[in-house]
């Protein structure tokens, strides 16, 4: 049985194999030419963000505006994401979710390739199936390309929920998805492999209309691209052999229902010939969609002006667990007339809640930006034997910097220096030393 769990996994593994090993550069031009993407719109984007998964062009149809905010769900390399950024201009926002860690870590490295940053563009790891790290009435529209097909039956329905409500009112979302045209037969239904490959967790357009309107949706239209898909097909047999469309180099599947000596060969075979029988005969049971619905306005909605629920979302997970340090211990070293910034300097990584003083001789590097700043602060720090960060408590922000610090040391083996947390924060600095001005610094 394909349980919603397995049939997530399964496409998270198969994903994440893809966006480990790239993707042939002339099968992915092929493919995206055929769903819509032009020459230019191809040259703008990092090559490797085009992975060839895609079954539409979203972003041609989505008519955005300079200033508005866009989310992507299942932003794969990110190829949607900075068209879109490229449309709603440094005003804009343009943020890419997606479930596996390996695509995001790609359209990570795809956006420092193009040269943009969070806030303007933004991915985040995330899960389409459960609540999305995205605050209620954020985003002005939503994209996805060859996504929601691969959801399970409840995630189909709970992702158009969660999209209908970080939209802003009379916001709107354009999909582009693959819609099943007739009955598929239960044999292909249960083929986890077929999955996967954006066939079998095909639904109908009636179904389709059913969830957006059970979603909040009231104005939609699904519009039949007529995209070939036949397409991702005739590029060369060589290539038919190894990839198919939307989908990856065939998965190790494990699992109950896989075949337990799967043999990709048998695989892309069966799902080739599926495929042209599916397009070229008049029994064709999927086919390439554009759906698009629009938010009623609610004038009780608050706007908000931030989307990512958790800013930090949009930089890698912390890997090290930087030591604490006490606040005696820091009092003893600014005290210590023998040590200097080499033995040790102090870094408070607050942003617009430091009224009310910092620990003597702090460096502010904010805590939003330290991720992309890493880099200079290296230079400014990497001789200093202890880099001790806080923040208002030493909960969130200091020992997440903290972390992203030593695990920059780490990756450029820096041994020499090492990042510690102050613990208690300012607030328990304070409450020790509040009347030792010689241990506090004012604005
Ligand atoms: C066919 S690819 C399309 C990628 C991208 N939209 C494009 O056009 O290149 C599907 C993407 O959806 C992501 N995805 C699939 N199921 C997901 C889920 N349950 N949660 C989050 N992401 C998911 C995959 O990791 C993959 O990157």
């Amino acid at each position: 049985m394909m349980t919603p769990e397995h049939i997530t996994n399964t496409v998270n593994a198969v994903y994440s194999e893809r966006a480990r090993n790239g993707s042939d550069t002339v099968y992915s031009t092929t493919v995206a030419s055929a769903v819509g993407y032009t020459p230019d719109q191809l040259a703008s984007i990092p090559t490797s963000s085009n992975l060839g998964l895609s079954c539409g062009n979203p972003v041609a149809i989505a008519g955005l505006r300079p200033g508005e905010t866009v989310l992507d769900l299942g932003c794969g390399g990110g190829l949607d994401v900075f068209l879109a950024a490229d449309q709603v201009g440094l005003t804009g926002i343009a943020i890419g979710l997606d479930g596996s860690e390996d695509m995001v870590d790609l359209a990570r490295r795809n956006a420092s390739a193009k040269g943009v940053k969070a806030p303007h563009v933004a991915f985040a790891q995330a899960s389409l199936t459960t609540e999305l790290p995205i605050e209620s009435s954020s985003v002005d529209c939503i994209l996805s390309n060859c996504v929601l097909n691969l959801l399970p039956e409840s995630g189909k329905a709970s992702i158009l929920k969660e999209a209908h409500r970080v939209l802003k009112p009379e916001g709107r979302i354009h999909l582009s998805d693959i819609v099943a045209i007739k009955d598929i037969p239960d044999e292909i239904r249960k083929d986890l492999s077929l999955y996967v490959n954006c066939v079998s967790g095909a639904i109908s357009k009636a179904q389709y209309e059913d969830l957006l309107h059970e979603a909040g949706f009231q104005e939609f239209s699904l519009v039949d691209t007529g995209v070939d898909l036949d397409a991702y097909y005739l590029y060369s047999p060589q290539q038919q052999q190894q990839q198919s469309c939307c989908a990856p180099k065939l998965p190790a599947l494990g699992g109950a229902e896989a075949k337990p000596s799967f043999k990709a060969n048998d695989f892309v075979g069966a799902f080739l010939g599926l495929l042209k029988y599916l397009v070229s005969s008049s029994t064709n049971v999927t086919a390439s969609y554009e759906i698009y619905a629009q938010k009623s306005p609610s004038p009780s909605e608050i706007i908000s002006s931030t989307v990512l629920k958790n800013w930090w979302d949009a930089y890698p997970t912390v890997k090290s667990s930087p030591e604490a340090i006490t606040a005696e211990q820091v009092a003893a070293l600014i005290r210590d007339p023998t040590k200097n910034p080499k033995d040790f300097v102090v870094v408070d990584v607050r942003r617009n809640d430091h009224a009310g003083g910092h620990v003597r001789g702090s460096s502010q590097c904010p805590a939003q930006t330290f991720y992309d700043d890493a880099l200079s602060y290296f230079e400014r720090f990497k001789d200093s034997e202890r880099v001790i960060f806080y923040c208002q408590s030493s909960n969130g922000r200091g020992p997440r910097c903290a972390g992203w610090y030593q695990d920059y040391l780490d990756s450029v083996s820096h041994a020499s220096s090492k990042a510690y947390v102050l613990s208690g924060g300012i607030k328990g600095w304070m409450a020790k030393y509040r009347d030792q001005t010689d241990l506090i610094d004012y604005d």
